[in-house]
């Protein structure tokens, strides 16, 4: 097995973990004290749902495990009232009778908010296709809707222009507070510097091997030489903001927070067309 093989297998491992890993939460706050270097998510702060209304948590259980809870396992964004949008790679292989969407919580486990069904998952057709992670989004049809009320719950706009490079964006979601550790149980959020896609790749030049690259259906986001801040397992699918608008998904990285790798995103803005025809069709638009 190459190299190039071993780094994208453990790539696609780390994820697997945060998505199968029963998560200890207690022992999670206390890790975070610890243990990590700046602090909570990676290198940021505890937010409220008020502050980013439009974040989900998209809850699964495996369909050979019917007796299980459903756990969260991803992060997602509401676009209406029946719409979210989260990563492809969060619902591969699924059905959606797999999912519950959470809106309007503090927690990963929590109950207060709002529970709702998926009754359908769109995934693009082209995810992953020439380049890993291409694409990487779905829509998420939910009944009953979601009960926005304009302050816990909240429709976020989609992104119809590129961000600038150096933009602050805030990104947020329950995911590990550092690559490889334990998931927060309180919604966490981080603001980091756009980076262009130029740079990116340059960046991951020699990640993995060449179906590794940064596509135009990709966003980069990083503090590049620092590190420090980024999104990590389990918060994949949630939002990346900037100005109020949706501009991108969590997708993939190098591990998590390194100075030498910004984190990957599916970018909203190129994956417009798609994600307007689908809606279209869907008759909700
Ligand atoms: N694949 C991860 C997940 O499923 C998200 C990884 C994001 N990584 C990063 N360094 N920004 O949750």
């Amino acid at each position: 097995m190459s190299r190039s093989w071993l780094v994208r297998l453990s790539a696609l491992l780390l994820c697997l973990v945060a998505f199968t890993q029963g998560l200890p939460l207690q022992q999670a706050e206390n890790e975070d004290e610890k243990s990590v270097p700046g602090g909570r998510i990676v290198g940021g702060y505890v937010t409220d749902i008020a502050q980013v209304p439009y974040q989900i948590s998209l809850r699964y259980k495996g369909i050979t495990t019917p007796e299980n809870a459903f756990r969260h396992r991803c992060g997602g964004s509401i676009i209406n009232e029946t719409i979210v949008l989260t990563a492809a790679h969060c619902i591969i292989g699924t059905v959606a009778s797999q999912f519950k969407v959470v809106a309007g919580t503090n927690y990963q486990t929590g109950s207060d908010g709002i529970i709702t069904n998926v009754k359908e998952i769109i995934m693009h057709e082209q995810y992953f296709s020439e380049f890993a992670y291409n694409n990487d989004i779905a829509i998420l049809v939910v009944d009953p809707p979601i009960p926005l009320n304009n302050y816990t719950m909240k429709a976020i706009k989609l992104a119809s222009e590129e961000p600038l490079e150096g933009a602050v964006s805030k990104i947020s979601g329950w995911g590990t507070t550092s690559p490889g550790g334990y998931s927060s149980n309180q919604l966490l959020a981080v603001d980091v510097p756009i980076v262009s896609n130029e740079v990116c790749d340059a960046d991951y030049e020699n990640f993995g091997d060449e179906t590794y690259r940064i596509t135009p259906s990709m966003l980069c986001a990083g503090v590049r030489g620092v590190g420090g801040k980024d999104a990590c397992q389990g918060d994949s699918g949630g939002p990346l903001v900037v100005r109020d608008e949706l501009h991108g998904v969590v997708s993939w990285g190098n591990s998590c927070a390194l100075a030498t790798h910004p984190g990957v995103y599916a970018k909203v803005s190129y994956l417009r067309p798609w994600i307007d025809a689908k809606l279209a069709e869907l008759q909700i638009n």
